[in-house]
């Protein structure tokens, strides 16, 4: 699928990189509009209109075997500008007559010095910060390609730039999307602005009418049902159609009473009064208890959520007539990852997640506005639609919510413990200005209970586990680092204000080997 078929772009062309996703990112970042493609799709292209530069992504293939993923070879004769990176210049420099070999015993992994032995567009400026670059290789190119150019080397691989100006044709090794390699950006933007000769032209926000006009085409008079969270995606994606269409926009809040507290009464009301949504809530807690009872196996907490989730936003629309489309916040990662190139591990994992993902039997269109989009720009898009900081900038929560954070079986009593305790540490954070230097923080449940002193009386009481981490886009993350200070301070709060919670511990495991949520 490509987006926008009359505007000038840079097309990605997806070899199985873990990392593809950024590099359309950073260009997206310099106000240049990029899309990202699997080489199956390119072979595919009628004609290369508007496509104004070409970057060949990372992967896992090799070039030393027969069979490996490719590009027409017609394509480096075009004079389109082409950037390969890692696999990517393996591949150009297979295509154009070099050698590549596979060399087990130089592999290069982690970060390397870099050598510059001559001048080029583009490494202009970028030799002054940056000596270190980030390799991940086992292939390297032992015979540069007859009109190339060696630019830079490190000690193990001799061509870790290369350049054919004629062709604009250029190769780097390393991975300069990559924040460990210095001074990375430097290269896209030589590559975008000096090979390309890109003009910044893409502003997410001016595309808010674009988009609210497509939505006016596609529905006309029929009628939209939309699943609303309080979370970005489908916020944004409310008061986008909203905007388009008005009262043909139902919108059903289903209160599953695994919800932070009062946070879920608090946004329903924010979209019914602020932004005058036609939106109903629904409060289903009573079943979704009744449900779990006695339910602790993960696996099937999130199933029973799931479906149960499902069944009563479908009891819910039947209420209505002459429901033609159902609205959904599928963003651009969900769409590159279900058609990976490589069929990547991350994108397994994500897919169990997706309880978001609504009856395909209700016979309904969908309508996805967002998937062009990358989170942050959705939530400049957010912005411009006047959504609440609160909600724009709201960390990711789960479908299954508090039900897979109370470790074991989940009681009435427990939520109502951990809706205390999160709050608290929710609000901690906000008031320390710690919120939006976080990714994703949460309070937990463990079924463990231990011995406490308070007064001087004995307790025996709940373990409450804190959470906090960055991360780029919620597949690999690292634990929040706090000052002492706040630790003390947040363990002192709860220990002291929630009833039935006599210990806090700090999870310190980053993803992977661990993952964000504990279930
Ligand atoms: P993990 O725990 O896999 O979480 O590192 C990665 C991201 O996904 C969220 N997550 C879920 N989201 N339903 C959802 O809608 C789920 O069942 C679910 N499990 C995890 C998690 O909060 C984090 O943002």
């Amino acid at each position: 699928m490509q987006f926008h078929n009359n505007k000038d772009k840079i097309i990605i062309i997806d070899f199985g990189s873990q990392v593809t996703k950024l590099i359309a990112r950073r260009i997206r970042d310099f106000g240049v509009y990029s899309e990202i493609i699997t080489p199956n799709n390119f072979f595919k292209l009628k004609d290369y209109k508007n496509i104004k530069g070409i970057i060949f992504s990372g992967g896992p293939s090799t070039v030393t075997k027969n069979n490996f993923q490719s590009v027409p070879k017609e394509i480096l004769k075009k004079k389109i500008p082409i950037l390969g990176i890692c696999y990517g210049l393996q591949l150009i420099a297979k295509l154009c007559g070099g050698k590549i070999k596979p060399s087990k015993k130089r592999r290069e992994f982690g970060r390397a010095l870099l050598y510059k032995k001559r001048s080029s567009l583009l490494t202009k400026n970028f030799f002054n910060s940056s000596k270190t670059v980030w390799m991940s290789h086992e292939d390297a190119v032992i015979r540069i390609p007859k009109k190339f150019k060696m630019i830079a080397s490190t000690k193990d691989s001799k061509l870790t730039i290369i350049e054919n100006t004629n062709d604009k044709i250029y190769g780097v090794q390393f991975h300069p999307e990559v924040t460990h390699t210095q001074n990375g950006n430097q290269i896209f933007k030589n590559f975008l602005f000096l090979i390309c000769k890109m003009k910044k032209k893409w502003n997410v926000a001016s595309q808010k009418n674009r988009l609210i006009n497509e939505v006016k085409e596609i529905v006309k008079k029929e009628k939209v049902i939309c699943a609303l969270s309080g979370g970005v995606d489908s916020s944004v994606v409310a008061l986008l159609i909203n905007k388009a269409i008005k009262k043909n926009l139902i919108c059903i809040m289903v209160d599953t009473g695994l919800m932070r507290k009062d946070e879920f009464k608090y946004t329903f009301k924010i979209f019914k009064k602020k932004y005058k949504l036609n939106v109903k809530l629904i409060d289903a807690s009573k079943i979704f208890l009744k449900k779990l009872k006695n339910i602790s196996n993960p696996e099937k907490k999130r199933k029973i959520i799931g479906n149960l989730f499902i069944k009563v936003f479908e009891k819910e629309s039947k209420k209505y007539n002459n429901i033609k489309f159902l609205a959904q916040g599928t963003l651009y990662p969900d769409i590159i990852e279900s058609r990976s190139a490589s069929g990547s591990k991350t994108s397994k994992i994500k897919s169990h997640h997706n309880v978001g993902g609504l009856p395909k039997k209700m016979n309904l269109k969908l309508l996805e506005p967002l998937k062009e989009f990358f989170k942050d720009e959705v939530r400049i898009l957010g912005k411009s639609l006047g959504l609440t900081k609160e909600i724009n900038f709201k960390h990711p929560f789960p479908g299954p919510g508090l039900g897979i954070r109370i470790i074991g079986n989940i009681t009435p009593q427990k939520i109502k413990i951990l809706q205390e305790a999160d709050n608290i540490y929710i609000k901690e954070l906000i008031k320390n200005n710690l919120y939006n230097k976080i990714w994703q923080a949460y309070a937990a449940l463990l079924p463990i209970k231990t011995v406490g002193v308070m007064g001087d009386a004995r307790t025996y009481e709940s373990i409450c586990l804190l959470r906090a981490v960055i991360s780029e886009d919620g597949m690999t993350a690292d634990y929040f680092s706090f000052p002492k200070y706040f630790l003390d301070k947040i363990s002192n709060k709860i220990v002291n204000n929630v009833k039935g919670i006599n210990r806090v511990v700090y999870d310190i495991t980053s993803k992977p080997p661990s993952t964000i949520e504990l279930e």
